[in-house]
């Protein structure tokens, strides 16, 4: 069967690290096509909006897409594309899993856990305004629609994937109504799913307990912004960004996978950048299209490039390029 997937390479880094997931996936033999779309600043000036029409009617249609990151300028200038991406198309979980992956060392191990963020709004409903002039208002929005559907999200996930625990993360001591009804929403959720432990933590204990042994950790399911910091955090866990994947998942099986790290313009352009957050964004793709035997081809070309130790690159403790690592990995695949 062939595969139709949406690409969006993005900038910065992105095109850098697209390309090098889109050469292993088409290693493994998929029949895929591509179809190729530009966002951010680049699109602008072909299309006169950061998110083209096209881009989305794609997404839809395809309901799969590989997405590269996309920079936003800080503080000026246009609204986050990938916000944008989530709200216009809808994806209200995003999925960060974290774990060990072995030859990265890092200061913990045992790590296995699963972020369940919120998607959709909380602080990045983008409503601010100025009241007088020195007075900005940011407005958290939660809402029982989307706490309740990102709490159902987390029990599913953590009963189709043999998880034994969710854990809501909240600050309902200092914001009663807002996190209340977040934390109120999973306890809710929570009673048809006996088979699941459900506790919560408070969101700045949660940050203490996670860096002492974050291994006690099963499944966290947290609004959006708690969710972003944390799964950063999380990453630090496991060797950094350059090593976790992301996939941000809507109603209707559709799906957009990329790395948790930013378009990186430090180090763009340079063949250096890291593609294995990406990778292994393009192996739960793999497994989110059905196609877990090449998932789990990929997964095992990677740990034996990782195991080898020859072909890693600088973030990691090497010296290699964004190319060679994906030629390595394409090489390790032609082994198996
Ligand atoms: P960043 O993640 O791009 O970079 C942080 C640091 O990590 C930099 O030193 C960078 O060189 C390094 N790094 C990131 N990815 C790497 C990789 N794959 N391999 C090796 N090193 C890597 O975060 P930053 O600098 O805060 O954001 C840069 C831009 O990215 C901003 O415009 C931001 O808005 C955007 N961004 C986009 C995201 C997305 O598209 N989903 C997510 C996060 C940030």
């Amino acid at each position: 069967m062939t595969h139709t997937i949406t690409l969006i390479p993005g900038d910065g880094i992105g095109p850098e690290v697209t390309r090098a997931v889109v050469k292993v996936i088409e290693a493994t033999g998929l029949d895929v096509q591509w179809e190729s779309y530009t966002a951010g600043a680049a699109a602008v000036a072909e299309h006169g909006t950061t998110l083209p029409t096209a881009l989305l009617d794609s997404v839809r249609r395809t309901k799969v897409a590989l997405k590269g990151p996309i920079g936003t300028p800080v503080g000026e200038g246009f609204t986050s594309v990938n916000v944008g991406l989530r709200k216009a198309l809808d994806l209200f979980a995003n999925l960060r899993p974290v774990w060990n992956l072995p030859s990265i060392k890092s200061r913990y191990e045992g790590v296995d856990l699963v972020i369940v963020r919120e998607n959709t709004e909380d602080l990045y409903s983008g409503l601010e305004h100025v009241v007088v002039p020195g007075v900005i208002e940011s407005l958290k929005i939660i809402t029982s629609h989307a706490s309740t559907r990102i709490a159902r999200f987390a029990f599913e996930y953590a009963r189709r994937h043999g998880r034994k625990r969710v854990t809501a993360i909240h600050k309902a001591n200092i914001m009663k109504l807002g996190d209340g009804m977040f934390l109120d929403s999973v306890r809710a959720v929570a009673r048809n799913y006996p088979d699941i432990e459900c506790d919560d933590r408070i969101v700045d204990a949660l940050c203490m307990h996670l860096v002492m042994k974050p291994e006690q950790f099963d499944v966290l399911v947290l609004p959006n912004l708690y969710g972003d910091i944390v799964s950063d955090l999380c990453a630090g866990l496991v060797g950094g960004l350059g090593v976790v994947p992301a996939a941000n998942l809507g109603e209707g099986g559709i799906g957009v996978f990329e790395a948790v790290h930013g378009s990186a313009p430090d180090i763009a352009g340079l063949d250096v950048a890291n593609p294995l957050a990406l990778l292994l964004s393009g192996v739960l793709m793999l497994r989110h299209i059905d196609e877990d035997a090449r998932a789990d081809a990929v997964m095992h070309a990677v740990d034996a490039v990782l195991a080898e130790g020859r072909v890693r690159t600088a973030d990691l403790g090497g010296s290699s390029t964004t190319t060679e690592f994906a030629d390595a990995i394409c090489a390790a695949l032609g082994r198996a």
